[in-house]
């Protein structure tokens, strides 16, 4: 029985607009894509929005690095994006950008109706502070040494060696990324959001929305650990829309980056007569609403997301699908192996199909990473979809061409097998629909394996010697033209340029689902063209080489060494140290008075963990006697001692030999 039309509404998270698309980001978006393609494919009415998160520290930081507005850089980022969307064929019904009227007006209001329900408080929180920039410092802006383990140069948030998550202020020796200086802790109000009321109804629309069961899990966790308020405001300067009724407050970009779903959905509603905003985002309606996400940003869209929707009036998702992330090779991608491939360095070089096949052959439902392995990936699409799928039609089509003016046979010659590849449309469907591509792709390739056994079997080259079976090498060639066909109907979602071309030489105006069921049979189709290439191995390797640093390995090198000319500049000599005492308020540093040949030095070293300080007195070491003096927290230091070891107990000083004498230069 055929579906009812459904009405769809798909996002996917919005990207920042200050980098570039890179593979990462592609499986998100054509994991969507290929659903959205899918829906529509069965008829259904499925509107694909996204848009540009334009708003939030980072990139005003980065604009003004550049030298741009915020405005033209997100614009000139945003052009590049769409460009590259287009390439890979994801077929979006608009591209927005959050820094919208559309978006700044539903914001507001989705604000107003949330706090004039009396879900927004205000509360005074103290927060890390950059005097020298004159601005608030977001947690990842400040870097310091961990309170936990005391490794050090650790995010202001969370630490990479010990996992410990704390706040700024917890930091030992912190310091702002912006401007070097010690941020200090100062006072600002900002404004809440209830969260913590929304348990219920979160809980409610949790078992509602058939989340997949990691998800659940996930939830389940936050809320055994209890909502908490979430601060929605920033100081400025920020770039981002100001809150109504202040002067200097904005929405945090988390706040207004979702609202950009609706405002990418509006923005086309404006233009397109058979979409109704309300319909889709207000309740009541019988429409459907998805965000596809990678499972990093799941907190915002399961709880946070929801809650705001619910609270202002409006429906919440239909459900929310997390995606894992992309290794390259078994490793997260990386600049020096030349893994972090760009979208545009990837279409320099290779087909955007091979990538749509490749990440449909491995993806699942669920949020566990997959990876792209580069020797796999030649070898899969080139068994796939050059040996297994084109192939039936390039071993078919040249006979019908040549021989029978490019008409196929009245009928098959083997109905039950293509009763074989259409009984699978319903289980294929399935599959796309739960987004389990791997599953279907392994099902259209064992259905291509069976049409080329088909044509193994009967062998049209042999036939099409014989005059007398003529007809025989028509009637097994359409048999392998109509089972091609229908493989590509299902995988159109996948390789939809593929599959366009092949339409094209198949000489149909549209297919549908359905149309896998029925064969072409007696007409005329067009000659023949290659679909598509096999994966070059060599292009491969220049992806990977292109995607290095500028000049390669050899560059890097040079950027790590240093001339002699540069070596002669550092004056190093041997000192004695005087005095050895701790600092107040230091765990690490040691304060050293040293002897440099009858001038004396203060330096700072921190080696606490390694050295008692009375064991120091007395002792030589090799010091930077020419470091221009650095002002620290505890005072100037006027000088470097000069020490190995990976830190904290294991340092050690390089000691010069017996007999050397505070002065004395070491080269
Ligand atoms: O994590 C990110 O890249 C965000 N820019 C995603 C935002 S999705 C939506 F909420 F806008
Ligand atoms: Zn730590």
């Amino acid at each position: 029985m055929p579906e009812k039309p459904r009405k769809i509404l798909v996002t996917s998270a919005l990207p920042y607009a200050n980098g570039s698309i890179h593979m990462g980001h592609l499986v998100e978006y054509l994991q969507t894509d290929i659903w959205v393609r899918f829906q529509r494919l069965r008829g259904h009415q499925c509107t694909y929005v996204c848009a540009s998160d334009a708003h939030g520290t980072p990139i005003m930081l980065k604009a003004r690095e550049l030298g741009v507005s915020p405005e033209a850089l997100t614009e000139r980022v945003s052009a590049e994006f769409v460009r590259d969307f287009a390439a890979f064929g994801v077929d979006f019904d608009n591209y927005h950008t959050t820094h919208s009227p559309e978006n700044e007006a539903l914001t507001v209001a989705m604000y107003v109706a949330l706090r004039d329900s009396g879900d927004i408080y205000t509360k005074t929180i103290r927060q890390a502070y950059d005097e020298k920039e004159g601005m608030f410092l977001p947690d990842r802006f400040v870097r310091g040494t961990c309170p936990r383990c005391k490794s050090e140069d650790q995010y202001g948030d969370s630490c990479e060696v010990c996992g410990a998550t704390y706040t700024p202020a917890d930091l030992i020796d912190p310091v702002s990324v912006l401007s070097g200086t010690a941020p200090v802790l100062r006072d600002s109000e900002h404004y809440f959001f209830r969260l913590s009321e929304y348990g219920d109804r979160l809980r409610q629309w949790m078992r509602d929305a058939s989340l997949d069961r990691n998800v659940v899990a996930k939830l389940e966790e936050w809320f055994a650990a209890g909502l908490q308020d979430w601060d929605i405001s920033r100081d400025a300067p920020y770039f981002g829309f100001r809150i109504p009724d202040t002067e200097d407050k904005y929405f945090y970009v988390w706040l207004d980056a979702p609202v950009g779903y609706l405002a990418s959905f509006l923005n086309l509603c404006e233009r397109r007569d058979d979409l109704d905003f309300d319909e889709y985002w207000r309740p009541g309606h019988d429409t459907e609403v998805y965000h596809f996400i990678g499972k990093d940003i799941m907190y915002f869209h399961t709880l946070f997301w929801p809650a705001v929707l619910a609270g202002s009036g409006h429906r919440t998702p239909t459900s929310v699908f997390a995606h894992g992330f992309l290794t390259i090779n078994g490793k997260k991608m990386s600049k020096s192996r030349g893994t972090f491939i760009t979208a545009q360095t990837y279409l320099d070089n290779l087909d955007p199909a091979y990538l749509r096949y490749y990440y449909a052959a491995k993806l699942g439902p669920t949020i566990e990473d997959i990876d792209l392995n580069l020797d796999d990936f030649i070898a899969r699409v080139n068994a796939d979809l050059v040996g297994k799928l084109v192939n039936i039609a390039s071993r078919c089509a040249g006979f019908i061409h040549k021989k029978f003016d490019g008409r196929l046979a009245e009928a098959l010659p083997d109905p039950a097998l293509f009763a074989q590849a259409a009984d699978a449309a319903d289980d294929i469907a399935e599959h796309y629909e739960k987004r389990e591509y791997s599953k279907a792709m392994r099902r259209v390739m064992a259905l291509a394996d069976e049409a080329n056994r088909y044509i193994d079997e009967h062998k049209p080259w042999v036939m099409a010697r014989n005059p007398e079976q003529a007809a025989d090498v028509q009637a097994v060639c359409t048999q392998g033209l109509n089972l091609f066909r229908s493989l590509v109907i299902y995988l159109q979602p996948v390789v939809p340029m593929l599959a366009d071309k092949a339409r094209a030489f198949l000489g149909e105006a549209e297919w549908r689902w359905d149309d896998a069921a029925s064969p072409v049979l007696a007409r005329a189709i067009n000659p023949f063209e290659p679909l598509l290439q096999r994966v070059e191995p060599e292009r491969v390797q220049r992806m990977i080489e292109q995607s290095k640093p500028a000049g390669g390995d050899d560059v890097a090198e040079e950027k790590d060494t240093i001339s002699i000319d540069d070596f002669m500049k550092v004056d190093l000599r041997i000192a004695r140290i005087d005095k050895a005492e701790a600092v107040d308020g230091a765990d690490k540093l040691l304060k050293l008075t040293l002897d440099v040949g009858g001038s004396s030095r203060t330096v700072f070293a921190g080696i606490k963990a390694a050295y008692a300080a009375e064991s120091l007195e007395g002792r030589h070491v090799i010091v930077v006697a020419n470091l221009a003096p650095r002002k620290m927290r505890f005072g100037v230091s006027e000088g470097m001692v000069l020490a190995a070891g990976p830190g904290g107990t294991d340092i050690f000083l390089l000691s010069p030999d017996e007999g050397a004498e505070a002065g004395m230069r070491v080269k």
